[in-house]
C-alpha cells in the first residue's frame, strides 16, 4: 500500500527545520520518505538530515510518521495467512546470534517464524551476513519460495526484498558511515518500519544498553523500546520488548562463520550460559505472544526439551537446506571458511575478568573484515575473535584469553594494543550482573 503525497517539498527547508530542533509534520515526512525512494534527494542532504536528527532528536509522533512512512515506501509482506507468525529484532550487538537460536526454538514449537534480518552496522553483526558465511546460503528469497518454506518447515530468515522497505535501506546504509547510527528515533523507526512491512503479527524486541550497545544507557534503552512498542501497537502489531545488556560479546565468538560455529554448538546442547539464556527467554516471549501462554517457566522448559533432544538442531538444519547452504557444516566446521592467520592474546596478569568491552571487540572485528566501512564493502566471513575467558572468570598469567581470526597479515600490530585495551584484570571478583532486565 503506497500513499500519494501531493505537497511540494524542498528538501533544503526540511533539513533547516531539523537543524533548528523543530517538529516536522507527518506530511512533510511523508514527502521527504517519497522523494528520497524516487532517487530525487541526493546523499549529501540526506545525510545533513540524519546528523541533524541525530543531535536535535525527533517527537514519539515524528518517530512514529517516519516509521510508518518507511514501512510503507515499497511492497509489504502478506503474512495473513500466518496469523500466529512470531518476528524478532535486536537493536543490535556483539556476538548476538540469538536470532539464529531462537527462531529454529520457536519454529520447532510450531509458531512459524518468517524474518527478515538485517545485516552488519557499526560494529555491530548481522545475521545476514552470519547465514551467508555457509557455502551456498541464499538469504535472497522469491516471496512465493518464502511462503512455501513457512509451510513446509515454519521458518524463513532471509533479507528483505529490493522493493521492501527501500527508505531504510537507503537511511540504513548511509547511517552507518555518517556516524548517525546510535539515535533513538531513528532506531525505532528503522526497526519498526521492518517489521511492520514484514508482516507478522506477533513482535519481540531484545533492546540492548550498555558498552556494545547503540545505547549507552539503560535510561535510553528503556526509552527505545517504549517508543517502538508504542508504534507497534499504534500499527495493530502485538508486541513486546524485552532489555539485555551489551556490556561484553553474547556467547564466545564474535565473526561470521565463527558464530556460525556457535550456533551449532548451542544447538547441540553445548552453548554458553549466557547466549542460551537469552535465546531461552526471547524464543519464550515469542512463543508466548503467539499462543497466548502465560506459563512462563512451562514454555521454557518446553523449548529447553527442543535444544536437549535435538528438534532445534533439525530445524535450523532444514532452514540451511531450504535455502540453499551446505548442511554438512553441522558435523564439518572445516567446510565453513576460515582465515589465514590466528593470534592469541594471553592474559598480562593473573586475577579476574573485569570487563571485556563489546564495542572494542566488534570494532576490532570490523576492521579485521567482518563488518563495513563503506556502503559496498564486502565481508571476509573467516575473520574474527574467539573468547576463551568471560567476565568473571579466574585467569592465570600467560593464560589464553583470546584468538583473534585474520586475513591480512598487516592487521597483526593492531591486534595486541586493541584487545589491551579492551579486557581488564583485577585482584577483586566483579559482582556479577544480569544480562536482562525487566522492562
Ligand atoms: N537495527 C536496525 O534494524 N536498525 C537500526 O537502526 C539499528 C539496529
Amino acid at each position: 500500500m503506497k500513499r500519494e503525497v501531493t505537497m511540494t517539498f524542498n528538501m533544503l527547508d526540511f533539513i533547516g527545520e531539523k537543524k533548528l530542533g523543530r517538529e516536522h509534520e507527518p506530511d512533510q515526512i511523508a514527502a521527504f520518505i517519497k522523494s528520497l525512494v524516487k532517487g530525487e534527494v541526493p546523499d549529501y542532504q540526506t545525510a545533513a538530515w540524519l546528523m541533524a536528527v541525530r543531535l536535535n532528536g525527533m517527537s514519539e509522533s515524528e518517530a512514529t510518521s517516519l516509521a510508518k512512512e518507511m514501512a510503507y515506501s515499497g511492497s509489504t509482506f502478506d503474512l495473513s495467512e500466518f496469523p500466529n507468525a512470531a518476528d524478532k529484532h535486536s537493536t543490535g550487538g556483539v556476538g548476538d546470534k540469538t536470532t539464529l537460536i531462537a527462531a529454529p526454538l520457536v519454529a520447532s514449537a510450531g509458531v512459524p517464524v518468517v524474518k527478515f534480518s538485517g545485516r552488519a552496522l557499526d560494529f555491530t553483526g548481522g545475521t545476514l551476513d552470519k547465514l551467508e558465511s555457509i557455502p551456498g546460503f541464499k538469504t535472497s528469497l522469491p516471496p512465493a519460495q518464502i511462503k512455501k518454506q513457512a509451510h513446509d518447515i515454519g521458518l524463513v530468515i532471509a533479507g528483505a526484498s529490493s522493493d521492501m522497505v527501500p527508505a531504510d535501506k537507503i537511511l540504513y546504509s548511509l547511517r552507518d558511515v555518517t556516524s548517525t547510527v546510535d539515535s533513538i528515533p531513528l532506531i525505532a523507526a528503522s526497526v519498526m518500519s521492518k517489521k511492520i512491512a514484514g508482516g507478522a503479527k506477533n513482535i519481540v524486541l531484545d533492546v540492548k544498553f550498555g558498552d556494545g550497545a547503540f545505547m549507552k544507557k539503560y535510561e535510553d534503552a528503556f526509552g527505545l523500546a517504549k517508543i517502538m512498542c508504542s508504534i507497534g501497537s499504534q500499527l495493530g502489531r502485538n508486541i513486546r520488548a524485552v532489555l539485555s545488556s551489551m556490556d561484553a560479546p553474547l556467547g564466545r565468538n564474535v565473526g561470521n562463520s565463527l558464530e556460525i560455529i556457535e550456533v551449532v554448538e548451542t544447538l547441540k546442547g553445548n552453548g554458553q550460559f549466557d547466549l542460551v539464556e537469552l535465546s531461552l527467554e526471547l524464543a519464550s516471549q515469542m512463543v508466548m505472544l503467539a499462543t497466548n501462554q502465560s506459563d512462563k517457566t512451562e514454555v521454557i522448559a518446553g523449548l529447553g526439551k527442543f535444544l536437549a533432544d535435538g528438534t532445534a538442531l533439525k530445524k535450523f538444519e532444514d532452514l540451511i537446506k531450504a535455502q540453499g547452504g551446505d548442511v554438512r557444516i553441522i558435523d564439518d566446521y572445516g567446510l565453513l571458511p576460515h582465515s589465514i592467520y590466528r593470534y592469541t592474546f594471553e592474559a598480562e596478569k593473573s586475577g579476574f575478568i573485569s570487563q571485556m568491552h563489546a564495542k572494542d571487540i566488534g570494532s576490532l572485528v570490523r576492521i579485521l573484515g567482518g563488518g563495513r566501512f563503506r556502503k559496498d564493502d564486502i565481508i571476509d566471513p573467516a575473520v574474527g575473535v574467539r573468547i576463551f575467558k568471560k567476565p568473571g572468570d579466574l585467569v592465570e598469567k600467560g593464560e589464553r584469553l583470546v584468538d583473534v581470526y585474520y586475513n591480512n597479515p598487516t592487521h597483526k600490530e593492531i591486534i595486541e594494543p586493541d584487545l589491551s585495551k579492551s579486557i581488564a584484570i583485577t585482584e577483586n571478583k566483579p559482582e556479577r550482573k544480569s544480562l536482562i532486565r525487566d522492562l
